[in-house]
Protein backbone atom coordinates (compact mmCIF):
# COMPACT_ATOMS: atom_id res chain seq x y z
CA UNK A 1 0.00 0.00 0.00
CA UNK A 2 1.38 3.38 -0.93
CA UNK A 3 2.02 5.59 1.75
CA UNK A 4 0.25 8.88 1.97
CA UNK A 5 1.75 10.77 3.82
CA UNK A 6 6.01 12.34 2.68
CA UNK A 7 6.69 13.82 5.71
CA UNK A 8 8.06 10.88 7.57
CA UNK A 9 10.66 10.03 8.85
CA UNK A 10 12.56 6.80 9.97
CA UNK A 11 13.78 6.78 13.43
CA UNK A 12 16.60 4.25 13.90
CA UNK A 13 16.62 2.44 17.28
CA UNK A 14 19.84 2.85 18.99
CA UNK A 15 18.78 -1.08 19.83
CA UNK A 16 19.00 -3.61 17.16
CA UNK A 17 17.32 -7.25 16.39
CA UNK A 18 21.02 -8.00 16.92
CA UNK A 19 21.04 -6.81 20.23
CA UNK A 20 18.14 -8.31 21.59
CA UNK A 21 19.44 -11.92 19.73
CA UNK A 22 22.31 -11.48 22.17
CA UNK A 23 20.10 -11.37 24.91
CA UNK A 24 18.05 -14.48 23.74
CA UNK A 25 19.57 -17.92 23.08
CA UNK A 26 17.48 -18.04 20.11
CA UNK A 27 16.69 -16.28 16.70
CA UNK A 28 13.29 -14.55 16.40
CA UNK A 29 11.65 -14.95 13.18
CA UNK A 30 7.95 -15.63 11.79
CA UNK A 31 6.53 -18.89 11.61
CA UNK A 32 3.47 -18.60 8.88
CA UNK A 33 0.82 -21.38 9.43
CA UNK A 34 -1.61 -21.43 6.48
CA UNK A 35 -4.29 -24.43 5.67
CA UNK A 36 -7.73 -24.59 5.71
CA UNK A 37 -10.00 -23.69 8.51
CA UNK A 38 -10.18 -26.84 11.19
CA UNK A 39 -6.65 -28.18 9.60
CA UNK A 40 -5.46 -27.49 12.75
CA UNK A 41 -3.53 -24.08 12.70
CA UNK A 42 -4.47 -22.51 15.86
CA UNK A 43 -4.39 -25.56 18.08
CA UNK A 44 -0.49 -26.33 16.36
CA UNK A 45 0.30 -22.57 16.91
CA UNK A 46 -0.75 -23.01 20.50
CA UNK A 47 0.92 -26.23 21.13
CA UNK A 48 4.36 -25.04 19.62
CA UNK A 49 4.05 -21.55 22.09
CA UNK A 50 3.25 -23.67 24.81
CA UNK A 51 6.89 -25.83 24.13
CA UNK A 52 8.57 -22.27 24.01
CA UNK A 53 7.19 -20.95 27.04
CA UNK A 54 8.77 -23.93 28.92
CA UNK A 55 12.01 -23.50 26.84
CA UNK A 56 11.95 -19.83 28.27
CA UNK A 57 11.58 -18.75 24.35
CA UNK A 58 9.73 -15.74 23.97
CA UNK A 59 6.70 -16.54 21.18
CA UNK A 60 3.44 -15.06 20.42
CA UNK A 61 0.90 -16.25 18.48
CA UNK A 62 -1.36 -13.99 16.41
CA UNK A 63 -4.39 -16.03 15.35
CA UNK A 64 -7.20 -15.34 12.24
CA UNK A 65 -10.39 -15.37 14.71
CA UNK A 66 -9.09 -13.55 17.28
CA UNK A 67 -7.18 -10.70 15.53
CA UNK A 68 -10.65 -11.07 13.72
CA UNK A 69 -11.77 -9.44 16.74
CA UNK A 70 -9.92 -6.55 17.27
CA UNK A 71 -7.23 -4.67 14.97
CA UNK A 72 -8.81 -6.46 11.83
CA UNK A 73 -12.68 -6.46 12.75
CA UNK A 74 -13.01 -3.73 9.69
CA UNK A 75 -12.55 -6.74 7.42
CA UNK A 76 -14.07 -9.42 5.72
CA UNK A 77 -13.64 -12.34 3.35
CA UNK A 78 -13.81 -10.61 -0.23
CA UNK A 79 -10.16 -11.01 -1.17
CA UNK A 80 -8.94 -7.48 -0.96
CA UNK A 81 -10.17 -7.79 2.47
CA UNK A 82 -8.12 -10.72 2.90
CA UNK A 83 -5.37 -9.14 1.23
CA UNK A 84 -5.57 -6.44 4.00
CA UNK A 85 -5.61 -8.84 6.71
CA UNK A 86 -2.42 -10.78 5.68
CA UNK A 87 -0.55 -7.70 5.50
CA UNK A 88 -1.47 -6.21 8.34
CA UNK A 89 -0.49 -9.63 9.61
CA UNK A 90 2.72 -9.19 8.04
CA UNK A 91 3.72 -6.01 9.08
CA UNK A 92 2.67 -6.65 12.59
CA UNK A 93 4.86 -10.18 12.83
CA UNK A 94 7.88 -8.10 11.52
CA UNK A 95 7.77 -5.86 14.72
CA UNK A 96 7.70 -9.06 16.63
CA UNK A 97 10.47 -10.33 15.04
CA UNK A 98 12.27 -7.05 15.86
CA UNK A 99 11.24 -6.98 19.21
CA UNK A 100 13.53 -10.58 19.72
CA UNK A 101 10.12 -12.68 19.62
CA UNK A 102 8.87 -15.69 17.24
CA UNK A 103 5.77 -14.54 16.10
CA UNK A 104 3.47 -17.51 15.46
CA UNK A 105 0.79 -16.98 13.00
CA UNK A 106 -2.06 -18.74 12.47
CA UNK A 107 -4.26 -17.13 9.61
CA UNK A 108 -6.01 -19.08 6.38
CA UNK A 109 -4.06 -17.12 4.44
CA UNK A 110 -4.94 -18.41 1.05
CA UNK A 111 -3.67 -16.41 -2.00
CA UNK A 112 0.21 -17.22 -2.63
CA UNK A 113 0.69 -13.96 -3.55
CA UNK A 114 -0.71 -12.25 -0.19
CA UNK A 115 1.88 -15.02 1.92
CA UNK A 116 5.07 -13.85 -0.44
CA UNK A 117 4.27 -10.14 0.12
CA UNK A 118 4.23 -11.20 4.04
CA UNK A 119 7.07 -13.24 3.53
CA UNK A 120 9.20 -10.26 1.67
CA UNK A 121 8.89 -7.90 4.46
CA UNK A 122 11.52 -10.01 6.78
CA UNK A 123 14.94 -11.31 5.76
CA UNK A 124 15.22 -14.93 3.94
CA UNK A 125 16.01 -16.61 6.81
CA UNK A 126 13.36 -14.72 9.23
CA UNK A 127 10.47 -16.57 7.29
CA UNK A 128 9.57 -19.65 7.64
CA UNK A 129 5.97 -21.10 5.95
CA UNK A 130 4.16 -24.28 6.98
CA UNK A 131 1.61 -25.68 5.76
CA UNK A 132 -0.96 -27.05 7.63
CA UNK A 133 -1.97 -29.84 5.12
CA UNK A 134 -5.29 -31.16 6.08
CA UNK A 135 -7.80 -32.32 3.17
CA UNK A 136 -11.38 -30.67 3.15
CA UNK A 137 -12.99 -33.99 3.33
CA UNK A 138 -11.60 -34.11 7.21
CA UNK A 139 -11.86 -30.53 7.55
CA UNK A 140 -15.84 -30.29 7.31
CA UNK A 141 -16.27 -34.05 9.17
CA UNK A 142 -14.05 -31.89 12.30
CA UNK A 143 -15.82 -28.75 11.70
CA UNK A 144 -15.38 -27.53 15.59
CA UNK A 145 -17.23 -24.15 14.95
CA UNK A 146 -20.12 -25.93 12.84
CA UNK A 147 -19.14 -23.27 9.66
CA UNK A 148 -18.72 -25.81 7.11
CA UNK A 149 -22.24 -26.81 7.41
CA UNK A 150 -22.88 -23.50 7.14
CA UNK A 151 -20.85 -22.77 4.04
CA UNK A 152 -22.46 -25.76 2.25
CA UNK A 153 -26.12 -24.51 3.06
CA UNK A 154 -24.89 -21.30 1.49
CA UNK A 155 -25.29 -19.04 4.72
CA UNK A 156 -21.54 -17.62 5.01
CA UNK A 157 -20.55 -16.56 0.98
CA UNK A 158 -16.85 -17.21 -0.26
CA UNK A 159 -15.79 -19.99 2.21
CA UNK A 160 -12.43 -21.08 1.82
CA UNK A 161 -12.61 -24.83 0.61
CA UNK A 162 -15.88 -24.29 -0.65
CA UNK A 163 -16.77 -21.20 -1.76
CA UNK A 164 -13.45 -19.27 -2.28
CA UNK A 165 -9.96 -21.04 -3.14
CA UNK A 166 -6.89 -22.14 -1.24
CA UNK A 167 -3.93 -21.78 -3.08
CA UNK A 168 -1.62 -24.64 -1.82
CA UNK A 169 2.13 -23.26 -0.92
CA UNK A 170 4.73 -24.23 -3.55
CA UNK A 171 7.95 -24.55 -1.73
CA UNK A 172 6.68 -24.35 2.38
CA UNK A 173 9.81 -24.92 4.35
CA UNK A 174 7.41 -27.03 6.63
CA UNK A 175 4.64 -29.38 5.55
CA UNK A 176 2.76 -30.95 8.16
CA UNK A 177 -0.03 -33.40 8.13
CA UNK A 178 -2.50 -33.33 10.55
CA UNK A 179 -4.69 -36.20 9.16
CA UNK A 180 -1.57 -39.02 9.58
CA UNK A 181 0.40 -37.39 12.49
CA UNK A 182 -0.68 -36.13 16.29
CA UNK A 183 -0.12 -32.41 17.52
CA UNK A 184 2.43 -33.60 19.24
CA UNK A 185 4.20 -35.30 16.33
CA UNK A 186 3.76 -32.27 13.99
CA UNK A 187 4.47 -29.77 17.03
CA UNK A 188 7.65 -32.13 17.71
CA UNK A 189 8.40 -32.02 13.65
CA UNK A 190 8.46 -28.00 13.90
CA UNK A 191 10.70 -28.51 16.90
CA UNK A 192 13.46 -30.27 14.96
CA UNK A 193 13.51 -27.90 12.15
CA UNK A 194 14.00 -24.95 14.63
CA UNK A 195 16.70 -27.07 16.32
CA UNK A 196 18.28 -28.25 13.21
CA UNK A 197 18.34 -24.86 11.03
CA UNK A 198 20.22 -22.96 14.10
CA UNK A 199 16.73 -20.97 15.25
CA UNK A 200 16.49 -22.49 18.88
CA UNK A 201 19.41 -24.33 20.79
CA UNK A 202 18.31 -27.68 21.62
CA UNK A 203 19.67 -27.61 25.32
CA UNK A 204 16.66 -25.32 25.68
CA UNK A 205 14.00 -28.04 25.99
CA UNK A 206 16.11 -29.08 29.12
CA UNK A 207 15.44 -25.46 30.42
CA UNK A 208 19.05 -24.78 30.48
S1 LIG B 1 -7.95 -15.37 5.93
O1 LIG B 1 -8.43 -16.08 4.73
O2 LIG B 1 -8.18 -13.92 5.82
O3 LIG B 1 -6.53 -15.68 6.23
P1 LIG B 1 -8.54 -15.85 8.68
O4 LIG B 1 -7.54 -16.90 9.05
O5 LIG B 1 -8.23 -14.44 9.10
O6 LIG B 1 -8.84 -15.92 7.11
O7 LIG B 1 -9.96 -16.20 9.32
C1 LIG B 1 -10.48 -17.49 9.13
C2 LIG B 1 -11.56 -17.81 10.16
O8 LIG B 1 -12.67 -16.96 9.99
C3 LIG B 1 -12.07 -19.24 9.98
O9 LIG B 1 -11.40 -20.14 10.82
C4 LIG B 1 -13.53 -19.12 10.33
O10 LIG B 1 -13.70 -19.35 11.72
C5 LIG B 1 -13.90 -17.70 10.05
N1 LIG B 1 -14.63 -17.44 8.78
C6 LIG B 1 -15.78 -16.75 8.69
N2 LIG B 1 -16.15 -16.60 7.39
C7 LIG B 1 -15.22 -17.22 6.63
C8 LIG B 1 -15.05 -17.41 5.21
N3 LIG B 1 -15.91 -16.93 4.32
N4 LIG B 1 -13.95 -18.11 4.79
C9 LIG B 1 -13.08 -18.59 5.67
N5 LIG B 1 -13.17 -18.45 7.02
C10 LIG B 1 -14.23 -17.75 7.51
Amino acid sequence: MANKNNNLYWHQSSISVDDRRELNKYKSCVIWFTGLSAAGKSTLANALNEKFHSMHIHGYVLDGDNIRHGLNKDLGFKPEDRKENIRRIGEVAKLLVDAGLIAITAFISPYREDRHQARELVRDDEFLEVYVKCDLAECERRDPKGIYKKARKGEIKEFTGISAPYEEPEKPEIVVDTTRNSIEECTQKLLDYLIGNGYIEERLINGC
